[in-house]
């Protein structure tokens, strides 16, 4: 241990980062420019290729990372490998690869374990293996620490140390989001936790909290559940208002006024790698018959909204005169988030499906996801209808009457509260109202 925190002291401490995505990366980016040596394992060749070239391979807005990593990559600090055998030589790994639910909403480890697999013949003994990726409460008891001996050979907590510190990044301010957040960290023994601690304060400028895995994989899959049920009752609350012909965003902005009432937004979907797959991660190690009914019922409120969506279409066309059917409908957004390349659980796939089920052709534009980038004006010119699936700033940048110019009839759904209902004279169908029709 001593040697260990002298070590990080004198940054003379080399380290693997195990998976460089959207965490992976600006952990790995973070830790060389606080002076370590790092290399990143990733399975991808294309993103080795490309960050050993010094080019992030993150497409969306990210202040600062492709900066920080071309600094790192030309000074020597950070370098990427396919190559496990690099770990040979490290003190401390943090694996940070994908963790998403199957179809049956259980945890599908396949990436998770190949990585432990593959780590064990190369761990060192006396390293620190941290834990980011979002994990079900237990699993650093059940499958890591099982998994890592398993294939190392080595008994964990005496040969090797264990720490879940789950991540609180958020894609358009990962580098933000790493430095000012506070992290929970978890240790599976308290030792553990404190060689953790010392490692991130090289780099956190906030709280680091030692505490057990056990309550770090809680507390991680908990905050994301939290702001799932959250979004799901304004969505309840948008479909509420909708019914009752009033318009929820301003019956929000005067709840919000209330002391203590913080309504989320109500929008279009919940997309994105985590939110949709945390509240059946947090669910899935309690014991069988256990009663939960508030977190699969915010989960189905969710995954409804963009099925909403295509049900305003059909609504806006039909007050327009058109059917659905042969109608084509510009998708506005494709990525799950705004000013992101994230498409991940994209609730603008769900309205294609949706909308090619219902007899209607899709046209999608996505100013940051390369499969759908160009010219917003050529892609809406002719269509039936737009759906705004996502705030991305060249939606919100765009007049509505040049929408409505380009558009063969002038049916708007706005799922993301862009535009005023009264912008243009159009058939506006917004989530949560109001809505306008051209007779209005
Ligand atoms: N994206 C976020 O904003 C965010 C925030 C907090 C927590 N998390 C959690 O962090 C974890 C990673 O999420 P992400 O968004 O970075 O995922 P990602 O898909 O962007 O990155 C995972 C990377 O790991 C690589 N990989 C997979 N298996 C590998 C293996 N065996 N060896 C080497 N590389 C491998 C993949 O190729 C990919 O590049 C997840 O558990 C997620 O829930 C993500």
């Amino acid at each position: 241990m001593e040697s260990f925190l002298k070590a990080i002291e004198r940054r003379d401490l080399h380290i693997a980062v195990v998976g460089l995505g959207y965490v992976g990366l600006p952990v790995a980016c973070m830790l060389a420019q606080a002076g370590f040596r790092v290399v990143g394992i990733e399975r991808s060749g294309d993103k080795v290729e490309r960050i050993n070239q010094g080019s992030s391979p993150i497409e969306g807005e990210e202040p600062g990372l492709a900066e920080m990593l071309a600094g790192v990559v030309r000074s020597g600090k950070l370098c990427a490998t396919s190559d496990y055998a690099a770990c040979r030589d490290v003190r401390a790994v943090f694996i940070s690869v994908e963790t998403p639910v199957g179809d049956d909403n259980k945890p599908a480890y396949t990436a998770l374990r190949s990585a432990l697999a593959s780590l064990g013949p190369h761990l060192a003994r006396g390293t620190l293996v941290i834990i980011e990726s979002t994990i079900a409460p237990g699993t650093m008891q059940r499958v890591v620490a099982p998994a890592l001996e398993a294939a190392s050979g080595l008994r964990a907590h005496e040969d090797f140390h264990l720490v879940h510190c789950p991540e609180r990044v958020m894609v358009g301010r990962l580098l933000h989001n790493l430095r000012h957040m506070p992290r929970a960290v978890g240790g599976m023994t308290p030792a553990a936790a404190q060689m953790a601690v010392a490692l991130y304060r090289t780099f956190v400028e906030a709280d680091l909290d030692a505490t057990t895995a056990l309550n770090a994989e809680i507390v991680k899959t908990t905050e994301n559940t939290y702001r799932d049920v959250q979004i799901a009752f304004a969505n309840e609350m948008a479909l509420v208002c909708e019914d009752l012909g009033a318009d929820v965003w301003e019956v929000r902005t005067l709840v919000n006024k209330c002391p203590y009432r913080d309504m989320h937004l109500p929008g279009a979907g919940v997309g994105g790698h985590c939110l949709p797959k945390d509240p059946w991660l947090l669910l899935t190690n309690t014991s069988a018959g256990f009663p939960a009914r508030l977190i699969p019922a915010a989960r189905a409120v969710n995954d409804g909204m963009p099925l909403h969506v295509a049900d305003l279409v059909v609504d806006g066309l039909r007050a327009a005169g058109k059917d659905i059917r042969g109608a084509r409908v510009a998708v506005l957004g494709y990525a799950f988030l705004e000013n992101s390349d994230d498409t991940r659980n994209s609730p603008s796939a769900v309205l294609v499906e949706r909308l090619r089920a219902l007899g209607a052709e899709p046209v999608i534009h996505d100013p940051f996801v390369a499969a759908y980038r160009g010219d917003l004006r050529e892609r809406v010119q002719g269509c039936d209808a737009a759906a705004v699936m996502v705030r991305h700033g060249e939606y919100l940048r765009l007049d509505p009457q040049d929408l409505v110019r380009w558009l063969a009839s002038p049916v708007v759904v706005d799922g993301r509260h862009v535009f005023a209902a009264d912008a243009a004279r159009w058939v506006y169908r917004g989530v949560g109202g109001p809505q306008q029709n051209l007779d209005a």
